[in-house]
């Protein structure tokens, strides 16, 4: 299973919006068969996640009477809560929000907390992106309480980590990022799925990308430190590469060893190219 994280940004409205779900189920029911094994994640502006998830709602009430048809039992045979499980394992994608406070509520003008996330539909929320780490000064602390804050509401964080091009240009790289690892986990967080997206600051919207022994590099560097120190609180490890992820390099990144997933930002605004994206998970 490969994870495809779409990072809309503060881009597209609802008619945008309209058009690329259009898109994306037409693409989803051609090519079923080779989508349907990996998780795909779209993380849009928080004013569209309400609406997103009514339209999944009822694109798996399709899905659900089919399950149900083919099982020859009927609606009543299943309890409210086998139902809404169905209803949400089938969906051909989840949902993520962009950032979320550390706190359940309060006086925070302007920011969601990964309480409201989850009740609108989310499962996934990305903490820590460069974006917000350089442009609001969010620090490697605030991060981790941002990580577990998600956790608590059984959201899993999409942890952003990465090196600008002085720390690089410097070959500090390895420790920089190893450190804000570490730093972004929690001693008391438990993860089923520990989700670290690698997305060198140098990379994101400029169209460069790290070449494949670059990203080898860091993702060993990465996977040691799971291994070393958190193994013990996390189930799963997955690493996503993000930073001008497009239709014609991500197959070449998905074979790299250690890396399980691309966060996709500009060409995941494109639907054609983004399906692209998804199905080289297969090729
Ligand atoms: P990009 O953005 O794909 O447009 O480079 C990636 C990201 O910032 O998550």
């Amino acid at each position: 299973m490969k994870i495809i994280a779409a990072n809309w940004k503060m881009n597209n409205a609802f008619d945008e919006t309209d058009q690329w779900l259009d898109g994306f189920f037409d693409h989803y029911s051609k090519n079923y068969d080779n989508l349907k094994n990996n998780q795909i994640i779209l993380c849009p502006p928080a004013i569209l996640l309400d609406y997103i998830d009514s339209e999944l709602m009822e694109d798996s009430m399709q899905a659900l009477e089919k399950i149900i048809e083919s099982s020859h039992k009927k609606f009543e045979d299943f309890s409210s809560e086998e139902l809404n499980n169905i209803l949400i394992e089938n969906r051909p994608f989840k949902l993520g929000g962009q950032d979320c406070h550390h706190q359940v509520s309060g006086s925070f003008t302007g920011d969601i907390s990964a309480a409201t996330l989850a009740k609108v539909g989310c499962e996934y929320v990305i903490v820590g992106h460069s974006e917000r780490r350089v442009k609001y000064r969010e620090t490697d602390q605030i991060v981790a309480k941002k990580a577990l804050a998600a956790l608590q509401q059984k959201l899993t964080p999409i942890i952003c980590i990465g090196e600008s091009k002085e720390v690089r240009d410097q070959n500090q790289h390895i420790e920089f990022v190893t450190q804000q690892f570490i730093n972004a986990i929690d001693q008391n967080a438990k993860f089923d799925k520990l989700i670290i997206a690698y997305e060198p600051i140098w990379a994101i919207g400029t169209g460069v990308t790290p070449n494949n022994e670059q990203l080898a590099e860091v993702a060993k560097a990465l996977q040691q430190v799971f291994v070393q120190k958190f193994a013990n609180q996390a189930k799963e490890f997955h690493l996503l590469y993000g930073g001008s992820v497009s239709s014609k390099n991500s197959g070449e990144i998905l074979a790299i060893p250690n890396i399980s997933g691309l966060l996709v930002g500009k060409a995941s605004l494109d639907i054609e190219q983004f399906i692209e994206i998804c199905l080289s998970c297969q090729k």
